[in-house]
């Protein structure tokens, strides 16, 4: 058999489609390899979000031509493939500026990368494709049945992918697309499947996974608050989640899951981007501070130890300080468990890109370094409130050193927990001991799985007081 090597930049959602990937290729005589040097077919699976991530792929990409060209020598043929969304973004643009690659491919045409390798090899020129074809991709992939015989303990399933928000920073809309949400019947069947293979969490992925909008079996579109229920009556899965979510398409129904569903963790990606009014409206986000924080409320009325996360953008277009500062004093009021900030980058073909009012590089910076300050002391102390209580943990993956585990706790919290490997993949009793930054450790109390997060004081509800000033 021949091998291929993925490489797997930027969102969860990649890191679904790569496997997808794996999948397709087996049927085209490939098996994966961790070992680069002796792939056959090496993907770069790419992300055009941010400047940086799309910077990293041509590097890469230098990278991989002398490892071809090294092969080449042996006699060897490596086919390289571009996909995800900086092909997309960029397609036949890629190879004038990286000759070596021999397949582009869009994230809605990946299911055709066997196709196109073959057809590159055949006519000795690059292969691709950055079409949206109206063929469903996930029709097209669910008759490849899954190739591993385990899934991980913590699986990916993607319900919805696409955007049709259009958020003026963002290149989404225009790499993945429009809207689109699977039925509610192949969701299912593809949760019961990642069952029977092992998983027991299973995390719903789309750009915006709530305004998810799939056939149902009564022929009505379903909610992503409806499919919660539904998924939660599957025996064998213990916990659920999804990311990442927009305020505008919170319902009553996705309020009640949090409300009614033990196996939905209280845990939710709600990203925000700025605390100023005139940002958000420049921003094309269509609602106010206010009304996020309203919608917080709900979420937490129903869930009051709900772990909030979020998505920050400093130095957007035209922000002064009296913008940024009311960021500042969103987190406050918000209070995170845990968020991700980013200076903004602008992105060719994005209207905030056209503006000429862009922000100066240390502003950014300075503005940045305040944000996480203020928003790694909230995650320390939403970490530290942990201390001494009892938690139920899936463990996932080997911990950093022999004889330890670590996996996730309720909150999404890493926790390294001392224990041997015949544990991975149970869901633990792992009393706290310690609480830091980034991560907890604990020690195992037994390893019979009990919900009782419910008993517990709820935690990080609290405003904070003044946070650290900056
Ligand atoms: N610049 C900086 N951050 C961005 N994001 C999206 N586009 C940009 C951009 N042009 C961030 C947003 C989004 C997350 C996935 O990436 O915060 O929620
Ligand atoms: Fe991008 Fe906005 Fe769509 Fe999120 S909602 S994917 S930030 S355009």
């Amino acid at each position: 058999m021949s091998k291929v090597f993925i490489k797997t930049y930027g969102c969860q959602m990649n890191v679904y489609d790569s496997d997808r990937m794996i999948e397709t290729l087996a049927h085209h005589g490939y098996e994966p390899t961790t070992q680069l040097e002796d792939a056959d077919m090496v993907i770069l699976n790419t992300c055009h979000i941010r400047e940086k991530a799309a910077e990293k792929v041509y590097s890469e990409l230098g990278r991989l031509r002398l490892i071809k060209e090294g092969r080449r020598a042996r006699g060897k043929h490596t086919t390289i493939a571009v996909a995800g969304c900086v092909a997309q973004a960029e397609g036949e643009e890629m190879v004038r500026r990286a000759p070596s690659i021999d397949v582009v491919v869009g994230p809605q045409a990946y299911h055709l990368i066997g196709t196109l390798a073959e057809t590159a090899a055949r006519e000795g020129k690059a292969a691709i494709n950055t079409d949206f074809p109206i063929e469903d991709k996930f029709a097209s992939l669910s008759k490849n049945p899954t190739l591993k015989s385990r899934a991980a303990p913590s699986a990916f399933l993607t319900i919805q992918e696409g955007c049709n928000k259009f958020c003026t920073f963002c290149v989404v809309p225009y790499t993945r697309g429009a809207e689109f949400s699977r039925s509610v019947e192949t969701v299912e069947a593809e949760a019961r499947r990642l069952v029977q293979s092992g998983a027991r969490e299973i995390t719903l992925l789309g750009q915006n996974v709530n305004a998810y909008h799939g056939e149902g079996p009564n022929g009505r579109s379903w909610s992503l608050g409806e499919l919660l229920f539904q998924l939660a009556r599957i025996d064998g899965l213990d916990r659920l989640r999804y990311t990442t979510s927009h305020p505008r398409d919170v319902d009553n129904s996705l309020i009640a899951a949090h409300r009614d569903l033990e196996k939905l963790m209280p845990y939710l990606h709600l990203p925000i981007q700025s605390g100023s009014n005139k940002m958000l409206a420049a921003m094309n986000r269509r609602h106010s501070a206010e009304e996020y924080l309203e919608t917080i409320d709900r979420f937490r009325n129903v869930r009051p130890d709900l772990a909030l996360s979020g998505d920050f953008i400093v130095g957007f277009p035209g922000e002064t300080e009296e913008d940024f500062v009311a960021t500042l004093d969103l987190v406050k009021t918000a209070n995170y468990a845990q968020a991700y900030s980013f200076k903004y980058s602008a992105r060719p073909g994005t209207p905030a890109a056209e503006l000429n009012i862009q922000v100066d590089e240390e502003s950014k910076n300075e503005r940045l370094q305040r944000l996480q300050a203020l928003l790694n002391a909230q995650q320390e102390e939403f970490n530290k409130s942990m201390v001494a209580r009892k938690l139920p943990v899936l463990l996932d993956r080997p911990g950093r050193h022999v004889g330890q585990l670590a996996g996730r706790s309720p909150y999404q919290q890493s926790v390294h927990v001392e224990t041997s490997p015949e544990h991975l993949g149970e869901i633990v009793e792992v009393v706290i001991s310690s609480a830091g930054g980034k991560s907890l450790a604990g020690t195992l109390a037994s390893i019979e799985y009990e919900d009782n997060l419910s008993e517990k004081a709820p935690a990080n509800t609290n405003i904070l007081p003044e946070g650290p000033s900056h």
